[in-house]
């Protein structure tokens, strides 16, 4: 074994940093084994200093991260900062000054994965970022490495596990959705401002990386059609119910028939009760993925946390060390399939609408018409009449979206159409 260490730069010591400089001191001995050669912590940029940290030397905590980064000592860089920026410019200068990179950062990789791949890449050094998607659940490598031969069409999951908690509560307290925040909020599932998560921009971004890594096409965070969550109700819930199904905010990637495009969305979706992913509980992840060989595969565990967080960076952190020793680098960017990125309109799926209706005679064939004027076949209606008013859930065949949007707006037209009380996507079947 080499006895002089590689020496390790971590930038950022909250939730996730502080839980991977611990694990690099209690597991310093394993991770020296495992790599050949010890590991060093060589510096811990933060943003305020005077801050007690837990079994952190003071004398390498810093608030100048770019001084870090270019020392020239470094061996790998760990970005566990979050957003934007200086997070970019720092992972840059970082590959610039002859360090490999392990990064925690979906928001960063999604908008900016394509120029820091190239970076890298210039610079002969690694960019890995197992920890940017869904915890410590292994999925990157996965796709990146172990399907490397394989052809994925589709990985559905729950990538978000603030929205699950919540969905999951609503499915089985009955609970409205702001009761079901706050309790999410009071038990620490939701940040104070939880927008990032309910409106579905964490899912997105995680759901551009994961298709850009399946599909071996750049998929920027532009390309992902998103929707959040904060409009399922309890009543959606009773529906999906009477259905045999739950909601779910889902991301969903997915390569088309002919094999020429592909879509990324994200929105709540009704799945059936059988599908392994309406089991996934509380606060957890899992990633459904199905490919040409391997057929349906699916990765399940704690999607956030410090902990489980640190877990997916330290082994990007041995990896990278491995690599690095050997003087070789790790798989790139692969985008050489180039596939054309389809808007949401292509894409096809079923759905479950609920109008109310006024109750009389002619107004299902009516609405009946306006679907098939669309092209969209219906499976099953059902209706409830009450006080001159009634319900009608049309649950539909598959139809592309730009189809079933034409058919909504032609409905909300119709002088017996009172409203569009709800429309989801049925998925999974
Ligand atoms: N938390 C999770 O469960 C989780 C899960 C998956 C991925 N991630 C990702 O991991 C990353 C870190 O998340 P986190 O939850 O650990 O965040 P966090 O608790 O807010 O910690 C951020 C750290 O970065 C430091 N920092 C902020 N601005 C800085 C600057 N300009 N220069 C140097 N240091 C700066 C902060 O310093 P101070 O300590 O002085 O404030 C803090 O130590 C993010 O990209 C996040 O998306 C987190």
């Amino acid at each position: 074994m080499r006895t002089r260490p590689l020496k390790v730069a971590l930038l950022g010591c909250g939730v996730v940093g502080s839980e991977v400089a611990r694990i690099m001191t209690t597991h310093a001995d394993d991770l020296a084994a495992r790599i050949g050669a010890p590991v060093e912590l060589a510096g811990v940029a933060v943003r305020r200093t005077g801050k007690a940290r837990e079994g952190i030397d003071p004398a390498l905590v810093t608030t100048d991260a770019t001084a870090l980064v270019k020392r020239g000592d470094i061996d790998v860089v760990v970005e566990v900062i979050g957003g934007i920026e200086p997070a970019r410019t720092l992972i840059t200068a970082a590959f610039e000054h002859g360090a490999s990179v392990v990064s925690a950062n979906k928001a960063l990789l999604a908008q900016d994965g394509a120029a820091l791949h190239a970076a890298a890449g210039e610079h002969g050094k690694d960019l890995y970022y197992e920890a940017a998607v869904a915890g410590a659940i292994p999925l990157i490598r996965p796709l990146r490495e172990s399907l490397a031969g394989d052809k994925v069409n589709r990985v559905l999951g729950i990538v978000n596990g603030t929205t699950n908690f919540i969905l999951d509560k609503m499915d089985s307290t009955g609970a409205g959705y702001q009761e079901a925040l706050d309790e999410a909020t009071a038990l620490g599932y939701a940040e104070a401002d939880p927008t990032a998560d309910v409106e579905g921009f964490d899912a997105a971004a995680k759901a551009a990386i994961l298709a850009g890594i399946a599909f071996h096409t750049r998929v920027r965070l532009d390309d992902v059609y998103r929707e959040g969550m904060t409009e399922v109700t309890a009543a959606d819930f009773r529906s999906a119910k009477e259905m045999g199904c739950t909601i779910k905010l889902l991301a969903i990637c997915e390569r088309s028939k002919d094999g020429t495009s592909v879509t990324a969305r994200v929105h709540p979706a009704m799945i059936p009760l059988s599908h392994p992913l309406a089991s996934v509980r509380g606060a957890y992840n899992a990633v459904f993925v199905e490919s040409d060989a391997a057929g349906q595969l699916m990765f399940y565990g704690p999607g956030a946390g410090g902990s489980p967080t640190a877990s997916a960076v330290l082994g990007d952190l041995v990896a990278v060390c491995r690599n690095r020793l050997n003087g070789s680098t790790g798989p790139g960017e692969s985008a050489y399939a180039d596939l054309t990125v389809s808007p949401m309109g292509e894409v096809v799926t079923r759905y479950h609408i609920s109008l109310d209706v006024a109750d009389k005679p002619g107004v299902l064939a009516q609405v009946a018409t306006v679907f098939a004027e669309h092209g969209v076949s219906i499976d099953t209606v059902r209706q409830q009449g009450k006080d001159g008013e009634a319900s009608l859930v049309v649950v539909t065949h598959r139809a592309s979206d730009a189809s079933l949007s034409g058919t909504v707006e032609a409905l909300r037209k119709l002088d017996t159409v009172r409203g569009v009380a709800s429309i989801m996507r049925v998925e999974g079947e």
